[in-house]
């Protein structure tokens, strides 16, 4: 019988999804539902000191959809509008409904000292389970030198690493930012100042469109607007890369974030390094109650794969991520086109020729392949609406 219940750092999650730091998370009453609903434990939406100024703009939002799904969010929205009080009342309230669920504080501060550990003081003897840095907001906030100005400096992320675990009575964790050029670099840096952990990605800086007719931005605020954070399933391929990359040079447990809208993503991240996962934008589009599919999806497939527990997949994947130069390349593989499935469109050969290698022709009604010019490159097989090529 496999569980979904697993541990890091000694704290116990029932389950391994949680809500990430954001709008699902910036009420009480929302977390209650969620925690109501299944969800193993939340992550507050960023909590700051009361006396920093958080001002919104209107509107904060806009979205790259195909069709009517929504990829993906741009979002300029600032942090928690609760005081800290309120936290504190929320946490216990939580505590005492919940007393199973896992809580994190997502705190962020100006690079003061007393700033940064009065807020974790203030916290350590709180019903939280442990704290989650947040180094990586992009927008608003750097303009502070907080956020991702923060997470862009190996130096300063460090100062506040350490600053923060002089204090802390819980496990900390750091949330890093993707837009950087070398996530591993910063993740060093925090893990050698005393960081207990990563929770990887926070969004990625963005612009979502230009107004042709107006030359106005999106969103657009009053004919401006700013850069954003992108978030939602098109940014999973990043977030998997990032944790990727924080398991290959670390240890210490990740909490894996980035476009995950469903067990399956779950289940991804976890093979990378990931040791639970947090979701937001899938909830925002679908609601708290994906977390029944989360849950049942994961549970039937550690229960196919014979595995007892999500720490089971840990990293299961990471070794099988490997530098260019190590690839085997002697081996080539070739398009067999299911000719029943074909839908003889021709885009195989269309890609295939504008790509560079004119392998492909649409010959009597049939795609034929030439094996002499084609180099195996898959293109043709990912445009194939009806899945005929598969690569053999
Ligand atoms: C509207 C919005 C507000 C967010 N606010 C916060 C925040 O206050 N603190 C934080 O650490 N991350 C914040 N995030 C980032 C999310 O926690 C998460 O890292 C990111 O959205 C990627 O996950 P997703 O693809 O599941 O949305 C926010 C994201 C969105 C979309």
């Amino acid at each position: 019988m496999s569980t979904l219940k697993t541990s890091v750092l000694g704290i116990d999650f029932e389950n391994p999804f949680l809500l990430a730091s954001a709008p699902p998370t910036a009420k009480i009453e929302s977390i209650d539902k969620a925690f109501t609903l299944g969800w193993g434990g939340a992550v507050f939406k960023t909590i700051t000191p009361d006396d920093l100024e958080m001002i919104e703009a209107s509107p904060r939002y806009a979205t790259w959809k195909v069709g009517n799904k929504v990829c993906g969010f741009e979002n300029f929205e600032l942090l928690s509008h609760l005081t800290v009080q309120d936290w504190l009342d929320g946490s216990k309230y939580l505590r005492q409904k919940h007393p199973t669920k896992v809580q994190i504080a997502s705190i962020m501060a100006p690079v003061v000292k007393e700033k940064w550990q009065n807020l974790v003081k203030t916290f350590n003897n709180s019903a939280i389970d442990a704290f989650e840095l947040n180094f990586s907001c992009p927008h608003g906030m750097p303009e502070k030198g907080i956020g991702m100005a923060i997470g862009t400096s190996p130096e300063i992320s460090a100062m506040i690493t350490e600053w923060v675990k002089a204090v802390a009575k819980k496990p900390v964790f750091v949330k890093l930012s993707p837009n950087v050029t070398n996530i591993a670099e910063i993740a060093k840096s925090v893990e050698n100042a005393g960081a207990d952990g990563f929770a990887a990605i926070n969004t990625v800086q963005s612009l979502m469109g230009i107004d042709l007719d107006t030359f106005e931005p999106k969103p657009n605020v009053n004919g401006k607007t700013t850069y954003g954070g992108y978030s939602g399933i098109s940014v999973k391929p990043i977030g998997l890369r990032c944790v990727a990359q924080l398991r290959q040079n670390s240890q210490l447990p990740i909490l894996g974030i980035g476009g995950i809208s469903n067990w399956h993503d779950a289940a991804e991240y976890m093979c990378v390094g990931a040791d639970v996962v947090q979701v937001c934008t899938e909830v925002m589009v679908n609601g708290y109650g994906i977390i029944n599919a989360m849950k049942q999806g994961l549970l039937n497939y550690l229960e196919n794969k014979g595995f007892s527990t999500p720490m089971d997949l840990k990293n299961r994947a990471i070794n099988n991520i490997t530098a260019h130069k190590s690839l085997n390349k002697e081996k080539q593989v070739y398009p067999h086109i299911e000719d029943s499935l074909c839908a003889k469109c021709g885009k195989c050969v269309t890609i295939c020729d504008e790509s560079e290698h004119s392998a492909l022709a649409l010959i009597d009604g049939h795609i034929i392949v030439d094996k002499n010019v084609c180099v195996g490159c898959s293109l043709c097989s990912h445009i194939c609406a009806k899945s005929a090529i598969k690569m053999e």
